[in-house]
């Protein structure tokens, strides 16, 4: 089960920096109005990402496919970016061996850059008669996932066949890849229009890639629901990390920190970053999420973390139990700066590094949290994807601000567009040609 432990958050732990020992009690209203909000915006259609553990109206369909696409294909290749990447890469981080692809299938592959050099080195090492594209977008409209998806279907259409090596998943009904989709009779799948990109998960986006991979979707989904009931009361996981997370805000705690002690777990910070990022950051607000990896980044972040600004709250994921056991091996006793190791576990050496890190900033004072699974399961995968969406939510509207839009990607995406010529955005083009262009570079 994922728990939240925050009292190294508070006075009793950190002194006059934390957060009031009673802050539950003193914001428990807020809590409730709240609560009332999200209930009544679930109610209007608003937060669509909350009926996903209970409706899976694809869930058979998914796991068919899946079966099929893992006796036919050598390789799988996701097109998506955003939202409609980082939780399916996650899940397969979290799941799959680390060197998956070296010795697995099918390989799986996520392309969410347009980087030539990139695009080139897949190219080179996948067989395009075994592989299957998985187009994955929304909007139907993202540059980059459709350049990739242009490529792909001209190198299938001459060497293989479009119509069995392309899915997609995007709009029930609108949108250009719906409509090829259509025209072209490739398979499909719907994302829930009420559900947004970088909540859209546990929907065909996350869960088609993962059923492929052989990952229990139905434990993962298990798990959200198990979350969902669990924030049904007030005082929840979700809640808890959103309204700590938003006190220290204010107390000017703007850097955000998630810093998993899992190696598996490196896909999930970067997930969360992009939810806690697009979904807060705006109207001049906003914490600016980081992404740290235990033990790796001990070696590289954790000076500014202890000595630094106090504005960085931390949040450990840990594991109470590992997949795999390791012994340290005993050698070389007269030396005592690598004998005391020999002997131990790996385990017991990330178990302890954690609680030493965890032990040295509490000791300076600084605020840091913990999110703890038993084991990195599909059932706590699901608890916290959804608890973590509930908490972004829960979030933005004690900020006053909308968590579901993005209004400040749109401008770079209008200009991307006028620049590579289309129609429509001829004015944009012509101010970037007039004002932008003319600005003077300097540069050494
Ligand atoms: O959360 C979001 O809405 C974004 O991160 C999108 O997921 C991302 O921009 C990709 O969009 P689309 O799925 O429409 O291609």
């Amino acid at each position: 089960m994922l728990t939240y432990k925050f009292g190294n958050l508070m006075q009793k732990n950190i002194g006059s920096h934390g957060l009031p020992d009673d802050f539950f009690e003193n914001n428990r209203e807020l809590l409730a109005e709240i609560h009332q909000k999200i209930n009544e915006g679930f109610n209007k259609g608003d937060f669509g990402f909350m009926k996903l553990p209970f409706e899976q109206p694809e869930l058979d369909r998914i796991k068919k496919i899946a079966v099929d696409i893992r006796q036919k294909f050598k390789s799988v290749i996701v097109l998506g970016i955003g939202g409609s990447c980082l939780g399916a890469l996650a899940l397969h981080q979290a799941f799959n061996h680390p060197f998956h692809n070296q010795f697995s299938s099918p390989q799986i592959y996520f392309l969410d850059n347009v980087d030539p050099e990139l695009i080139q080195a897949l190219l080179d090492v996948i067989e395009i008669k075994k592989t299957l594209i998985l187009v994955i977008s929304k909007s139907g409209k993202t540059a980059e996932t459709l350049s990739q998806f242009l490529l792909f279907f001209e190198k299938i259409k001459r060497a293989g066949s479009p119509k069995e090596q392309i899915i997609i998943i995007t709009d029930p009904q609108k949108g250009p890849l719906r409509e090829i989709a259509q025209e072209e009779e490739f398979v499909s799948f719907s994302i829930p229009p009420e559900v947004g990109g970088r909540y859209s998960v546990l929907t065909p986006v996350g869960l088609l890639p993962a059923a492929i991979l052989k990952i229990d979707i139905n434990a993962l989904l298990k798990g959200a629901q198990t979350m969902a009931k669990r924030c049904q009361e007030i005082k929840n996981p979700a809640y808890l990390y959103a309204l700590t997370h938003f006190l220290l805000l204010q107390q000017g705690y703007n850097i955000h920190v998630l810093f998993p002690y899992v190696y598996a777990l490196r896909g999930l910070a970067d997930w969360w970053r992009q939810l806690w990022a697009e979904s807060l950051g705006k109207e001049g607000k906003g914490p600016t999420p980081v992404k740290a990896l235990g033990v790796t980044d001990q070696h590289s972040q954790l000076q500014l973390y202890m000595e630094g600004p106090l504005d960085k709250v931390i949040t450990f994921v840990t594991v109470k139990r590992f997949r795999s056991r390791l012994d340290i091996p005993i050698h070389f006793a007269p030396f005592a700066d690598i004998a005391y190791l020999g002997g131990h576990t790996f385990n017991e050496l990330i178990y302890t590094e954690q609680t030493a890190t965890e032990a040295a900033l509490t000791k300076a004072k600084r605020p840091n949290a913990k999110l703890e699974m038993d084991v990195v399961s599909p059932f706590e995968l699901g608890e916290f994807f959804y608890c973590l969406e509930l908490a972004t939510v829960c979030c933005g509207l004690m900020m006053r601000i909308n968590p579901l839009n993005q209004p400040g990607v749109e401008l770079g995406k209008r200009y991307t567009q006028a620049l590579m010529g289309r129609e429509e955005y001829q004015n944009e083009r012509l101010e970037l040609t007039d004002w932008f262009f003319n600005l003077s570079q300097d540069e050494v």
